[in-house]
């Protein structure tokens, strides 16, 4: 069983249904703590409902980026981690701490990568009138939103589709493959290696690439 932090910043449906993988026995990790920079994060609830530690470290008490990194990496390095586990973490983070986790740290964002790196996502999709949208669960390197992809997750987009309409779609998915590619890391197939995710020992595609 390896040891997980996980870190938020909002409702927390990914933490959820991460939990729910680890107390069915699907991933085989037990998390440490979960740590949040918003205090009313209603992440947090979800966290305490399933009786795991949580932390608090606000962004707003810190006057840099490279402060609040220090005291998030310490606070986290309390638990000596096998994995960090980035589910709906809203900050962005220094290349010093990215360094730190290299090949350990995974993150979800909701799009297909390598288009639409930061904010907005389903609304900027719209907007360009893609036909799909979706979602990709990454290594994390010092590039934005641009570290090698682990598995990626795609949905039409409807001729009346609406941000929110999306934006639940996307979700859905995203419950479906974080908890795999946390469970692939946590079973010790996934690794990443010279800069690519490798499952079982081969190289994954960087789907989605142009
Ligand atoms: C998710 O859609 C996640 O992909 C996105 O925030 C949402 C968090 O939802 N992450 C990012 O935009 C990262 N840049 P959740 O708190 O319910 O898991």
């Amino acid at each position: 069983e390896i040891s997980i932090v996980i870190l938020i910043s909002g409702s927390g449906s990914n933490l959820q249904a991460i939990i729910d993988a680890t107390q069915s026995g699907t991933i085989p990790a037990r998390i440490e703590a979960v740590i949040c920079n918003k205090e009313d994060a209603f992440g947090l609830t979800r966290a305490a409902n399933a009786g795991l530690v949580t932390e608090v470290i606000s962004h707003k008490n810190y006057d840099s980026r490279e402060h609040f990194d220090q005291a998030l990496k310490k606070v986290i390095d309390q638990y000596s981690p096998d994995l960090v586990v980035l589910a709906g973490f809203m900050r962005i983070l220094t290349p010093e701490f990215v360094k730190h986790y290299s090949g350990r740290m995974l993150n979800i964002h909701p799009s297909l990568l390598p288009k639409y790196r930061g904010l907005n996502t389903h609304q900027r999709a719209i907007e360009a009138g893609e036909s799909e949208h979706g979602v990709t669960v990454h290594f994390v390197t010092e590039e934005l939103d641009g570290g090698p992809n682990v598995l990626q997750a795609r949905v039409p987009i409807s001729t009346d589709e609406s941000t929110e309409s999306l934006a639940k779609k996307v979700l859905r998915q995203e419950h479906q493959i974080y908890p795999r590619a946390v469970k692939w890391f946590a079973q010790g197939r996934l690794k990443m290696n010279n800069n690519q995710a490798m499952l079982d020992e081969k190289t994954l595609p960087e789907c989605g690439e142009q």
